[in-house]
Formats: structure tokens, sequence, C-alpha cells
């Protein structure tokens, strides 16, 4: 039976991305950012589509949507996100929310993204049933996860050493399993529960290139959430042991001057029906 307390989960991830807002670009933004094209394709964003940009973080996607012409809002419950996003996207709209509560009436969207949000959330299917409620008839959903762990190399490594020389037993408020939606099976399912049809999933190779090998751990730590508080709870020569190992791993990716580790996203598209 689960053991999820929904509203501890929430507010831990709400608590975490407030830290995490100020490192997440140079973290996670140079990958995350990539997927955007891919993403707005697949709900047919175009000129003047009305576009909810939901769980937008710095606003990339959001900001690629407005350069297509689209009638953009990001939306992301963390006020450090939002700041970050209104301080990078001048003529972009950004407001505070929470995906699992769409602060908006039904039908008011053409299409809805969600570019690796499902995945910090306490309740997912409420989010996607919140996108199917905000969209109108016919409208698109499109959302990105990370391919499992064995593919998206970066968490490979980081959760490969923290297994080997660290504790995994971290008390933290259980949420559900990071990797779920990386199955295409479950992404379906989960959009079809949600009313969506025609759902297609695909894998879409994404490159995260770093310049340091040490920067993959740094990441980690400074600018995600669940992966971050086991880190935190580490003894420092646990943690030692674990950069250590997280650094020799990444050096196999390395190719010139440079380190390229595969981080292949897991796209996930769907249409409401009409009636
Ligand atoms: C991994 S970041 C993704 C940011 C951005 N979409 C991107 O493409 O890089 C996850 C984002 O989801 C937001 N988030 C997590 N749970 C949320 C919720 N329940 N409602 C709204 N935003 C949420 C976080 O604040 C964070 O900005």
């Amino acid at each position: 039976m689960s053991t999820i307390d929904a509203a501890a989960f929430h507010e831990f991830e709400r608590a975490g991305w407030e830290r995490a807002a100020e490192y997440y670009v140079d973290s996670f933004g140079g990958v995350t950012a990539q997927i955007a094209g891919p993403l707005l394709d697949a709900v047919h964003a175009a000129s003047s589509a009305r576009l909810l940009d939901v769980a937008s973080g710095p606003g990339f996607v959001a900001a690629a949507a407005a350069a297509r012409g689209a009638r953009v809002t990001g939306l992301d419950f963390s006020p450090a996100m939002i700041a970050e996003a209104r301080r990078r996207y001048h003529g972009v709209t950004f407001q505070e929310g929470d995906a699992e509560a769409l602060p908006f009436e039904p039908d008011s969207f053409d299409a809805v993204v969600m570019n690796f949000g499902l995945l910090h959330l306490a309740r997912p299917d409420t989010a996607i049933a919140e996108a199917h409620r905000v969209l109108r008839a016919g409208g698109r959903y499109a959302f990105t996860v990370w391919a499992p762990p064995t593919q998206a190399v970066g968490f490979g490594v980081v959760l490969k050493a923290i297994e080997t020389f660290g504790r995994t037993d971290v008390p933290l408020p259980e949420g559900p399993p990071f990797f779920r939606f990386s199955e295409p099976d479950e992404a379906r399912e989960a959009l079809a529960r949600g009313g969506f049809v025609d759902s297609e999933v695909r894998v879409v190779p994404l490159t995260w290139s770093l310049e340091d090998a040490e920067r993959v751990f740094e990441a980690v730590s400074r600018g995600g959430v669940r992966t971050a508080a086991v880190l935190r709870a580490q003894t420092p020569e646990a943690l030692e042991a674990i950069r250590d190992a997280v650094r020799r791993d990444v050096e196999a990716y390395r190719d010139g001057d440079r380190f390229l580790l595969p981080m292949p996203a897991v796209l996930a598209s769907a249409t409401k029906p009409n009636s």
C-alpha cells in the first residue's frame, strides 16, 4: 500500500525548487531547453495558439512558444522560478500556480505542455486531469520526463554512486516513483485515464554537454530536489566517495575538451477528444 503523504511531498518539492531555482539554469537548463522544439511540435503550437506551459521553471519552453507567435502563459508554483523566468523573458506572461489545481476555466487553452514537471508532482494523475479540464475539445497535451537512468546517464552515474558509497534509506517525504512515466505504457495509460486519446510516446535523444566532469555532481546536488536531499543526508566521507565515483564515471564520456552525456527524454502527447 502506498504511504505517500501528498501534501508533505508537495511542500518538500516546493521548498526544494525555491532553493534550486538560482542554480537550475546552469545545472539542467542546457539540456532541458533542448527539447522545446519537439515538445511544441507535438502540440502543434502555431501562431496565436493559446498555450499553457505548466511547471515552466526558468521559462525556456514558454519563451520558445512565444517566439512561434503563440499566446503563452507560463505557470510554476515556485516564486523564485517565476522571478527567474520574468527576469529572462520580458514579453512572456508567467504566473504562480499549482499544476494540480490550475487557476483557469475550462476551455482556456489550445495546447498545454509540461517539460520535466510530471516526475516532480505529488499527484501527477491530477495534473493530467487538470490539463484536460483547461484544454478546449480537440486541444493538444504533451509532457516530457527523463528516460530511465540506464539511458539518462547523468542520473544513472549519480544513483549508482549513492548506492555503492552512500545510504539510500534517507527519511524524506515519499513521492511517486521518479521514473514512473519513463515507461511508455505508464505514460499512455495515464493519458487515457485522464481522458486523452490518440496518445503517442517516443524517445528523444538529448545530450548534456559539460566542460567539467565535476559538473554532474554539482548539478544534481544544487539544481535538483529529491536526489539533492539524499546527497545532503550523506556523511562527509560518503559524499566525497560519491563525488569521486561520479567524476570517474563521467570521464568515460569525454569527447575532446568536453563531456557529452546521453540524456534521452520520453515525450508523450495526446489529444482531448471532441466529445
Ligand atoms: C525540472 S524543473 C522543469 C522546468 C522547466 N519546465 C524546464 O523545462 O526546464 C521542474 C519545475 O516544476 C515546478 N513544479 C514542481 N511541482 C509543481 C507544481 N505542483 N505546480 C507547479 N509547478 C511545479 C518546479 O518549481 C520547477 O520549476
